[in-house]
């Protein structure tokens, strides 16, 4: 099928359980997986229900959309990405942004775990996302332009929103959360990075993971308002005497669950 049929038809299937018109899309990353129980739900629909949508393969990454509202806002959350290491194509690892933004979604948060590759940066902390840089990741826009979303060559000068990254920074300073801020970089994964790789990209960037910026990238294309946190879950490679695991990473990020999402809920009900 077509690719610009499949959104619609996603869209429509998805119009037969809800009729809920989200403002604002929220993608949960590590650290947020039970962000749901903070939101007062008016729908929810399995990814696998949907015909043509990409289902992650990731244990723990159980996919579906939860509509509803945190405070007055309207929200649709992505419980569960799709990851290009799990081999899918860019154009599907995009699809659920692009679906979101089709149901009505004027502006989006994402989230995601990551390593902290400047020295001050420890498991716990949060950063926001200033800028981003895709580290030898194909962009989700390659292929023909799809028109009715976006223009064929987007600018990219002030991906994520400087008044959202004020909200953010304002959310942070009424809660006390310390927040960093910095460039997040996207590898392809799955495999962390080498010491030699972390010492290349933190001339560049402050975190890396292996999600989000595609996100961002087709968010961008099609006008969405953009902001990003990241949650550090570890020292990235060589920056400290542990081995990387996921183990740890989901540990850290378990652990910083409960600030994550008073951060999350005090910046969704400021925009
Ligand atoms: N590298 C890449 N992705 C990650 C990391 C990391 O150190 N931590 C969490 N996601």
């Amino acid at each position: 099928m077509d690719y610009m049929k499949r959104l619609e038809n996603c869209v429509k299937q998805i119009r037969k359980i809800t009729d809920f018109e989200p403002e604002v899309a929220l993608v949960l990353g590590s650290g947020l997986g039970d962000y749901a129980k903070n939101i007062d739900v008016v729908a929810e629909v399995s990814y696998k229900l949907i015909k043509g949508f990409p289902v992650s393969t990731v244990a723990g990454h159980d996919g579906k959309f939860v509509f509803g509202t945190v405070g007055e806002k309207k929200i649709v959350a992505m419980k569960g990405r799709v990851h290009y290491y799990e081999g899918y194509k860019m154009e599907d690892v995009v699809l659920p942004m692009r679906v979101m933004k089709m149901l009505g979604a004027k502006k989006v948060i994402l989230t995601n775990a990551a390593g902290g590759m400047d020295d001050d940066m420890n498991p716990g902390d949060f950063m926001m996302i200033t800028d981003h840089i895709s580290c030898f990741v194909p962009s989700p826009l390659i292929g023909p332009n799809l028109e009715k979303l976006g223009t064929r060559f987007p600018d990219m000068s002030q991906v994520y929103s400087l008044e959202l990254q004020k909200k953010i920074e304002d959310a942070a300073e009424a809660l006390q959360i310390p927040l960093k801020k910095g460039v997040y970089i996207q590898l392809t994964g799955p495999q962390y990075e080498t010491p030699t790789e972390i010492q290349m990209m933190r001339k560049f960037g402050n975190a890396c993971g292996m999600s989000t910026v595609v996100e961002a990238i087709a968010a961008r294309h099609m006008g969405l308002e953009i902001c990003g946190i990241s949650l550090i879950t570890n020292k990235a490679a060589g920056l400290s005497k542990v081995q990387l695991n996921h183990e740890e990473v989901k540990a850290a990020a378990d652990k910083a669950a409960a600030d994550f999402e008073k951060l999350v809920s005090a910046l969704i009900k400021s925009m």
